[in-house]
C-alpha cells in the first residue's frame, strides 16, 4: 500500500458486498495508505488478503474511524444508523449501502454516470442507491436526455444475493433440500425459493407496493433529478445466485426509434448493448456477472404507442448494483476534490 493516500474502512467486510468492495479497491488506481476491515464480533481476528498483505478483521466500535478518510458501509441499515454518526465526526466521508439515509434531503443519492455532481453538497453521509434502482438509472438517464422520460413501467427478476450471504446460503440449502425431497426451511425470503418467483422483495406498504418497490419510485425520482416522474415497480425475486434482471417500459416526451434509443444507450457510459436476439445474444445474469458495465437489450418499439419503448437491462447486483458503484463514487469524490487524506 502507498505511503501517502487515503485510508478506507470497509464496514461488514466479511459480508457478500463488502468482500466486493474489497476486489474492487483493490484493483483501483486511487492512492490507498491503509484499508481497515470491520465487521461483527464473530468475524474479529479473520485474515483477509490485501493487495498482498493479510489485513485482520477488526470488531466494528465506535472508535473504528480515527484516522479513516472513507468509510464503506455495507453491514446493514442499523448499523449504518448507529456507527455513521461515529464515522462523520470522526472525519470520514461515510458511502452507505443501506438504505438508512437514501431519502434525507441533505444525503447525495449518486450513481456517478447519470449524478456524480450531487456529491458536491454532501455533508458527510453520500448514499448507494438501492441494486435495482442504480442498474435502471442508466438507461433512463440515456433516454431522458435523448428524448426525455414520463413514465416508467418497471417489473425485476432479482437474484438470491440482493439478501447478502444469508441469502445465498438459503437458496443453495433450499435447493438441496428440495431436491432430496426433505422439508425446505425458510428464514430470508417470504417462501422457499427453488423453482419459483416470488412477487415480494421486503415488506408490504398500505400502498400496496413493498418497500423494494417503493424505493425504486422514490430513488429513481431523486437520482433522474425529476420529481414529477412515475414509476411504478413490480420486484419479484427469482432462484438466480447472482445477477439481477429488468424488464423496463418507458413512454417518452417524444418519440425515439429503436434505433436512435440503441445509439443512446451504445453513447452512455458504462452501458453495454447486447441486442442480437435472432442469434440468441441478449443480456442474463450469467453474462453479466463479474462485470462492471450495465447491459441492455430485447430493445423494442410499441405496438400501439408512439413514445413508448421496451427493454431489457442485466447486471451484477454485487458490483455496479452495490460494491462497484460504491466504490465509484469514492473515485469521484477524490477526482472533485472532495477527499482529506
Ligand atoms: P459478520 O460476518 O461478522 O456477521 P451480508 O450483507 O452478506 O449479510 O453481510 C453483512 C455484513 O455485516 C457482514 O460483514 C457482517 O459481519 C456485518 N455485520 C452484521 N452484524 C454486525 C454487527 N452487529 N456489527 C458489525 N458488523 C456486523
Amino acid at each position: 500500500m502507498a505511503e501517502q493516500g487515503y485510508v478506507i474502512a470497509v464496514v461488514g467486510a466479511t459480508g457478500a458486498v463488502g468482500r466486493e468492495m474489497l476486489l474492487m479497491l483493490e484493483d483501483m488506481d486511487l492512492p490507498i495508505k491503509e484499508v481497515k476491515l470491520l465487521a461483527s464480533a464473530r468475524s474479529a481476528g479473520l485474515e483477509v488478503p490485501f493487495r498482498g498483505k493479510d489485513l485482520v478483521v477488526q470488531e466494528l466500535s465506535e472508535e473504528s474511524f480515527q484516522g479513516v478518510d472513507v468509510a464503506l458501509f455495507s453491514a446493514g441499515g442499523a448499523r449504518s444508523k448507529e456507527y455513521a454518526d461515529a464515522a462523520v465526526k470522526a472525519g470520514a466521508i461515510v458511502v452507505d449501502n443501506s438504505s438508512a439515509f437514501r431519502m434525507e434531503e441533505n444525503v447525495p443519492l449518486v450513481v456517478p454516470e447519470v449524478n456524480a455532481h450531487a456529491l458536491d453538497d454532501h455533508e458527510g453521509i453520500v448514499a448507494n442507491p438501492n441494486c435495482s434502482t442504480i442498474q435502471m438509472m442508466l438507461p433512463l438517464q440515456a433516454l431522458e436526455q435523448a428524448a426525455g422520460i414520463e413514465r416508467v413501467i418497471v417489473s425485476t427478476y432479482q437474484s438470491a444475493s440482493g439478501a447478502g450471504q444469508a441469502g445465498i446460503d438459503e437458496l443453495w440449502a433450499q435447493t438441496r433440500s428440495y431436491i432430496e425431497k426433505r422439508p425446505v426451511e425458510n428464514k430470508v425470503f417470504a417462501k422457499p425459493l427453488p423453482f419459483d418467483v416470488l412477487p415480494q422483495i421486503g415488506d408490504f406498504e398500505p400502498s400496496g407496493y413493498t418497500t423494494e418497490e417503493e424505493k425504486m419510485f422514490y430513488e429513481s425520482r431523486k437520482i433522474l433529478g425529476l420529481p414529477e416522474l412515475a414509476v411504478s415497480a413490480t420486484c419479484a425475486r427469482v432462484p438466480v445466485l447472482r445477477g439481477h434482471l429488468e424488464s423496463v417500459s418507458v413512454d417518452l416526451k417524444k418519440a425515439l426509434s429503436v434505433e436512435e434509443a440503441r445509439k443512446a444507450f451504445e453513447a452512455f457510459p458504462g452501458l453495454v448493448v447486447v441486442d442480437d436476439p435472432v442469434n440468441m445474444d441478449y443480456p442474463t445474469a450469467h453474462a453479466c456477472v463479474g462485470h462492471r458495465e450495465t447491459y441492455v437489450g430485447r430493445i423494442r418499439a410499441d405496438h400501439v404507442l408512439p413514445k413508448t419503448l421496451h427493454f431489457w437491462v442485466a447486471c451484477d447486483n454485487l458490483w455496479k448494483g452495490a460494491a462497484w458503484n460504491a466504490v465509484q463514487i469514492v473515485e469521484s469524490l477524490h477526482e472533485r476534490g472532495l477527499l482529506r487524506g
